[in-house]
């Protein structure tokens, strides 16, 4: 049996991860979660009870509980996630994306280089350390073209820029040392348990409870979408089957303007939800964010032809399911709206 330790287990894209570990393979799994804002246990709580499950609430850039964690839970593998995720709140607070996207990588890097320096054998040799990267690092396409893992780095954001730095440094770890890598960059993920500040779960709720549907700028900056159990299926694929030291981009082939995002997840409730119809009035053209990136395509080519990867959801099937889990998962929109989780984390572990 395996050992993975996720960092960052207990947001969006992790919980997806290590909900399929736990459901689908016979791997143990350690969450390494900080639990800010965006860490919600709540999102795990159909596993949290596996004996193959296990929870560590540390901070990835406190080197020391790092390197217990380590020594406590003698990893096969890591799959790094945690990451300060959201582009607005880079804009208005960058500080905290340098600390947790560049100082905590390399905090972990190098306690993942202590521990797998301490290894031998078929563990040393089976070792790997899976950096879980974005598409935005490649800057921002025209109308035409794809981010190939060829594309020269151009981050326009502060957490763009946080997240080349840490893709920088995870290079620059296997140059130099010789430690065992992979990285996948990935474009945009949608699905169930979104934090709903990102553009779909907020559209879904706003909608739902009649608020403005707020669009930046004219809406027709392009984003690739794709439903986060694909992402989590390439991810366990990259993991399993990756070339080290090499990079893959993970994307569904999906480009959609923002106002079409909206308008399907408007059509979507206007059959499920009748009396709030039409949802579309609810559309608000409000100031751009600033340095908005125009349009995200990611060339998936690489990653189909060399590891047989395919997402299984198209846009309409995942959006549909997503709306679906929106409107009956209300103890969770209601927990991580009031905050009620929060008060949950400090119940269960006294911080
Ligand atoms: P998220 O914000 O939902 O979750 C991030 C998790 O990291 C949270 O559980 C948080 O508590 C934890 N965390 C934050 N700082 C930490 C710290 N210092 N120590 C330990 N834990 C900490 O993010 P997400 O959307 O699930 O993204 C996960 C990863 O995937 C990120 O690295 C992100 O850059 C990358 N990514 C996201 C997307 C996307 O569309 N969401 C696309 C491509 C890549
Ligand atoms: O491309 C991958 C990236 O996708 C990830 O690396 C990031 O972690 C993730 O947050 C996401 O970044 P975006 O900035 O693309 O996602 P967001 O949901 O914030 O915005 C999607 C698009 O919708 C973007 O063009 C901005 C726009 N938008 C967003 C919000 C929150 C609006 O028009 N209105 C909104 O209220």
């Amino acid at each position: 049996m395996k050992t993975i330790l996720v960092t960052g287990g207990a947001g969006f894209i992790g919980s997806a991860v290590v909900r399929q570990f736990i459901n689908d393979t016979d791997s143990r799994v350690v969450n390494v979660d900080k639990l800010t804002y965006a860490g919600n246990l709540q999102s795990l709580a159909s596993v949290a009870s596996s004996p193959r499950y296990a929870f560590e609430q540390v901070d990835i850039c406190e080197a020391a509980e790092v390197a217990r964690v380590f020594r406590e839970h003698q990893p096969d593998a890591v799959m790094h996630l945690a990451a300060e995720s959201h582009v607005d709140r880079s804009i208005t607070g960058p500080a905290a994306f340098i600390q947790t996207n560049i100082v905590g990588t390399c905090v972990l890097l190098e306690a993942a280089r202590t521990y797998w320096n301490s290894l031998d054998g078929d563990k040393k040799a089976g070792f790997r350390f899976h950096h879980i990267s974005t598409d935005e690092v490649y800057g921002s396409l025209g109308d035409s073209g794809f981010f190939t893992e060829q594309t020269r780095y151009e981050p326009n954001s502060p957490y763009s820029a946080s997240k080349a730095s840490s893709d920088h440094l995870v290079r620059a770890w296997h140059h130099t040392y010789g430690f065992p890598v992979v990285t996948t960059n990935c474009s945009n993920n949608y699905g169930p348990y979104h934090f709903p500040e990102k553009l779909i779960p907020l559209m879904i709720l706003n909608a739902c409870n009649g608020k403005p549907l707020p669009i930046y700028g004219k809406g027709d900056n392009i984003r690739d979408w794709l439903y986060v159990d694909d992402h989590a299926r390439a991810l366990r694929l990259v993991l399993e089957k990756g070339k080290l030291g090499e990079t893959y981009n993970i994307g569904g082939w999906n480009e959609k303007t923002n106002l079409e995002v909206v308008d399907a997840i408007c059509a979507i409730l206007d059959e499920l939800r009748p009396q709030g119809a039409p949802h579309a009035s609810l559309k608000t053209y409000v100031q751009d964010r600033p340095g908005h990136d125009k349009r995200y395509a990611i060339d998936a080519s690489k990653i189909e032809r060399d590891l047989g990867w395919k997402p299984q959801e198209t846009f309409e099937t995942g959006l549909r399911k997503t709306v679906e889990w929106y409107l009956s998962n209300d103890d969770w929109v209601q927990g991580v709206s009031s905050g009620e989780y929060q008060n949950w984390i400090q119940n269960q572990y006294g911080s």
